[in-house]
């Protein structure tokens, strides 16, 4: 473990300012400096109001994450005795990524280290392989048995991903509209739990009747292993307009209504999922992004999973789910040991694929 090499991940790709120290898949650091308040009161993320933030923000945040790693080695980590840096180069905020990859080439030159453009649906996707601080964690890189059905579950991105390698990642199946979080802040916009409202909702959703409300599971009939949740949403849209109709929504029927969003988009999710695993026969599945920290999503793909006896990994440290800089450290790893390095010309991709 001593030799695993020592990496500094930096993602700046939305509205989080995050710094991490890994070594190997043992997390030193994870430092996250969230924007949240800021754009709160425009109901969304503002791209200048982040990159601004984010260049406030980013030498403090580097800072820290070195600090806290030094902290847990019991030795000062400084930027000489790092391997490599890392940093999300996209998908993401065009104007946002910028100023991480700035800092990461910036880093790179002055304290001569090879640098590594991660992107950052692969940090989410190698999420689960995270280990803590002591090195344990729910499943060790040796470990992993090909084909591996990755299941993304993200603000911007939802996606099945089917890994035969390391270097062999193909989208088998992905939202045609709105990402599955996108679909949870948008419901949690029109319940009036604020933004953004996914957490909020998935946590409502705990105490309400999941029966309360019928909604119709979207693509329940598509053969593909595409998903859709603008359907859902604008079935959730209708039936609240109807009761405001007369009244406002009872403190209840925002519960029940959380509930039963959160049991349709889980059983989508779980429709998709077991016809992944019948047509590919993955030996393990992992889940990653910000939506899989709801435990009842948790569960219903964990049903799932136990159904076909697989085995079936979450993130299993607190800051690992939602963006963060650990897991962009963690997925450069696999880079940094093939040495694929960038070079000073990294330059952002909004847009950047996962695989074909
Ligand atoms: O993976 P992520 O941090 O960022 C992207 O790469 O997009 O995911 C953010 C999304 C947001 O839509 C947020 O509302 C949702 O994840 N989210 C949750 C929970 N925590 C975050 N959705 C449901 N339940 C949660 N506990
Ligand atoms: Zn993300």
């Amino acid at each position: 473990m001593k030799n695993d090499p020592l990496i500094l991940g930096i993602d700046t790709s939305c509205d989080e300012t995050a710094a991490a120290v890994v070594q190997g898949m043992r997390v030193l650091s994870n430092v996250i400096s969230s924007q949240v308040e800021l754009h709160r009161k425009y109901g969304g993320v503002v791209p200048s109001v982040a990159r601004r933030e984010h260049e406030l923000r980013i030498d403090p945040v580097i800072r820290e994450a070195l600090r806290n790693a030094s902290k847990v080695l019991k030795t000062k980590v400084d930027f000489n005795d790092l391997d490599a840096i890392a940093v999300t180069y996209g998908p993401g905020l065009a104007i946002a990524l910028e100023i991480g990859i700035a800092k990461a080439k910036e880093l790179a030159l002055q304290h001569d280290k090879p640098l590594i453009g991660v992107n950052h649906m692969e940090g989410h996707l190698y999420s689960p392989l995270a280990l803590n601080s002591k090195g344990k964690g729910p499943i060790e890189m040796e470990n992993v048995e090909f084909p591996v059905l990755s299941f993304l579950l993200s603000g911007g991105h939802t996606e099945l991903v089917l890994l035969k390698s390391h270097d062999d990642k193909r989208i088998i199946g992905q939202t045609v509209d709105d990402a599955i979080g996108e679909a949870f802040d948008k419901v949690a916009r029109m319940l009036g739990l604020g933004y953004p409202g996914g957490k909020v909702l998935s946590d409502m959703a705990l105490k309400g009747d999941p029966e309360a409300f019928k909604l119709p599971v979207p693509m329940a009939k598509d053969p593909t292993l595409n998903m859709s949740f603008s359907g859902l949403k604008t079935a959730v849209y209708y039936q609240v307009k109807e009761i405001e109709k007369q009244r406002q929504l009872t403190a209840q029927e925002v519960v029940d209504m959380s509930s039963s969003f959160e049991r349709v988009a889980i059983n989508e999710l779980q429709i998709k999922l077991k016809k992944a695993i019948k047509l590919h026969n993955p030996k393990m599945i992992m889940v990653g992004g910000g939506v899989s920290s709801s435990a009842r999503v948790r569960a219903g793909l964990r049903k799932v999973a136990h159904e076909f006896s697989l085995p079936i990994y979450f993130p299993s440290l607190k800051n690992i789910y939602t963006d963060n800089g650990a897991m962009i450290a963690i997925a450069a790893n696999f880079k940094f040991h093939k040495k694929e390095f960038s070079d000073q010309t990294l330059d952002r991709q909004p847009n950047l694929d996962l695989a074909i």
